[in-house]
């Protein structure tokens, strides 16, 4: 879409006066003083999140294990609270695990090679740690993963062309694992067109959305998908380590899950402790062991703020703050090295702005010295996630400045090209 633009404080001071969600910042913990630029990292805390767990502390001391008969159902009715987010039926989601535990628990699940069908199809430019869990799913099975994982190239280290694994479902592939929103490049891709070509070739598919759940909205129930799996710890607020969210198509609910636990059982034969595994017919049923309340709770908080702003409006904001950022990079920055790295197109750009730069490293330093908090990503990328729920456009504003005056200056030279383990 075509927006109109103007380089002046003034008019980010206009963009904020007119956002209709100006008031919700108030419910976040944004410090004084700081440019928080690393929500698709590590969301900031709400008060909405505290209350939920202060609350969750609340029960433990009055209830002690009495707990258990009002939070039973505690991940389910998380599940629930989370599937509008997708618009998947309620009971195909739960909160649990890990991203990488829930990658694990999907593909051990669904992944059944034969003699001609033993692949996974993966992607070059996906979070590591998909990779990790997919190998290690393969050689669990008997294969060496440079037999039985097959992986689609990015021709240029930023993107993903969908018709290029589209061409490599071939008929030995058995099921599939891409990332809705690349980590780096905040490519989107098209879940729908690329879902509908693996199921007409009779593979099964799955989807990362570690960096697109809370930032676009999706339509499970159009897309159907066969399993999905997430963090929520980045624009879902939810703390550092918060429990993750699992995805399963109702048509997989017969499956017996590939890890299974006493927390997978059905609910009511649970208690009974028998040692035959009776398997919870939806989502739920691929938990394993006992939910971890204090790591869930802040999610609670949170999915009340998105489910009571909706997708629709956050998306329309990070869309806009996102082009806003563009634009500003385009006419104050290009001229410095810095350039977009990013699709520009509306449907094909994630909630964050990938900003490359030969200095990236340094210049996130000089970032965080200015009490502006990027996030680098090796060669040459400065991640910035303007969040729909808690950034200004006069926060935009500023940062653009601030990248000026670092680049302008030089004012990166101070720092070390060392990595760090952190940055
Ligand atoms: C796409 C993607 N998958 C997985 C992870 C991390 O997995 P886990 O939540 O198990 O640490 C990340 C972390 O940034 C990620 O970006």
């Amino acid at each position: 879409m075509k927006r109109e633009f103007q380089t002046d404080l003034a008019f980010a001071k206009e963009l904020d006066e007119k956002d209709p969600l100006k008031n919700i910042r108030d419910r976040f913990y944004v410090q004084p003083g700081e440019i928080y630029m690393d929500g698709n990292s590590l969301g900031l805390a709400s008060k909405d999140a505290e209350k939920a767990l202060l609350n969750m502390m609340d029960i433990w001391k009055k209830e002690g294990i009495k707990l258990w008969d009002g939070l039973f159902h505690y991940a389910g009715k998380l599940g629930e609270m989370s599937a509008p987010l997708i618009n998947a039926h309620p009971d195909e989601v739960v909160i649990t695990g890990s991203t990488t535990i829930n990658i694990h628990q999907c593909i051990s699940t669904l992944y059944k090679p034969t003699k001609e069908r033993y692949k996974i199809l993966v992607d070059d430019l996906n979070f590591p740690t998909d990779r990790y869990a997919i190998d290690s799913q393969v050689r669990l099975k008997g294969y060496e993963p440079k037999n039985a994982v097959k992986v689609v190239k990015s021709q240029d280290g930023r993107l993903i062309d969908e018709s290029a694994i589209i061409e490599a479902m071939t008929d030995d592939v058995a099921i599939i694992l891409l990332p809705t929103v690349l980590y780096r490049s905040s490519q989107v891709l098209d879940m729908k067109r690329v879902t509908e070509a693996a199921h007409q070739k009779g593979i099964l598919i799955g989807w990362d959305l570690c960096h697109a759940i809370g930032a676009i909205p999706m339509d499970f129930k159009d897309v159907e998908p066969d399993f999905a799996i997430w963090c929520t710890y980045k624009y879902l607020s939810a703390g550092p380590g918060s429990i993750a969210g699992l995805y399963m198509n109702r048509k997989h609910f017969k499956e017996t899950p590939g890890l299974a636990g006493w927390w997978g059982n059905k609910d009511d034969t649970q208690f009974e402790l028998k040692h035959e595994f009776e398997h919870q017919r939806d989502a739920s049923g691929w938990q394993i062991g006992s939910p971890s309340f204090l790591a869930m709770a802040p999610l609670e908080g949170t999915l009340t703020i998105f489910n009571e702003v909706g997708m629709d409006q956050i998306r329309t904001k990070s869309l806009l703050i996102t082009a806003y950022l563009m634009y500003l990079i385009d006419e104050k920055l290009a001229k410095y090295g810095y350039a977009v790295g990013n699709p520009r197109e509306d449907s094909k750009r994630g909630g964050h702005i990938c900003l490359e730069h030969d200095e990236a490293y340094r210049i996130c330093k000089a970032l965080k010295e200015a009490n502006i908090i990027p996030d680098f990503r090796e060669p040459n990328v400065i991640r910035l996630a303007p969040i729909a729920l808690y950034n200004t456009y006069e926060e935009v504003y500023t940062l653009v400045e601030t990248l000026e005056d670092i680049a302008v200056n030089k004012k990166y030279k101070k720092f070390s090209n060392e990595r760090t383990l952190v940055v």
